[in-house]
């Protein structure tokens, strides 16, 4: 997507070989112009799918699942990684480990929202070593309900998790896939755009 891909290259600062902050437009200010584009391409690309629902994790996620929720017309859960005391009974509960942060969070959603006959897309702003979207599937498999695929805003090519979900057959499409970080430079792997 090459808006996005335009926003990276001007606001993203590369920390470090491996970190890209993108925290003026996706994951503290956030740009809503650029996520109702986001929603839109989503939308496009598994308009076929039958997607009943999204499903995301907070908090990142959200901005970029519920523009696509709009264009889909569908409702949009996200999981939470705290328990909320009102949220105590009936939780579909999964672990994600993270290796940036070397922690193990307990994810959740309420069964409530999720029933067999959902089709869920799942939508993340960032896709690095996958954890959180196979701990967003394995809740989606816990309800008995179908993933109807992967919607990521940035992969980093360059680690492991893209591989791994496409090897399980899922269907993913990110958005802008990073390449490398080195040098301090952000550079994409070119990929078909539809
Ligand atoms: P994984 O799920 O793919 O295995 O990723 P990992 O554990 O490494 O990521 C932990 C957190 O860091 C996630 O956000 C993820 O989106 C984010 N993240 C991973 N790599 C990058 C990066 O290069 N740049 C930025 N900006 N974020 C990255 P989170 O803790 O769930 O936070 P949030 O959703 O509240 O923003
Ligand atoms: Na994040
Ligand atoms: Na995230």
């Amino acid at each position: 997507m090459e808006l996005l891909k335009e926003k990276i290259k001007q606001e993203g600062k590369v920390l470090s070989d491996t970190v890209l902050k993108v925290d003026s437009f996706l994951n503290h200010q956030i740009d809503p112009e650029l996520m109702l584009e986001i929603g839109k391409e989503f939308a496009a690309r598994f308009k076929e799918e039958g997607v009943t629902k999204i499903l995301t994790l907070e908090s990142s996620g959200i901005a970029p699942a519920v523009m696509t929720g709009l264009y889909l017309n569908v409702p949009v859960v996200f999981a939470r990684k705290r328990k909320s005391l009102t949220l105590v009974n009936d939780l579909l509960t999964a672990e994600v480990y993270s290796f940036t942060k070397q922690e193990t969070n307990e994810i959740s959603v309420s069964q409530k929202f999720i029933s067999e006959n959902d089709r869920l897309l799942i939508i993340d702003d960032f896709l690095a070593n996958g954890q959180a979207a196979l701990g967003l599937a394995d809740i989606v498999d816990q309800a008995k309900a179908s993933i109807a695929g992967m919607g990521i805003v940035i992969e980093k090519g360059f680690q492991d998790g893209g591989k791994q979900l496409r090897e399980k057959g899922y269907k993913v499409e990110s958005l802008a896939i990073v390449q490398s970080l080195a040098n301090s430079k952000v550079t994409f792997t070119q990929v078909e755009e539809m």
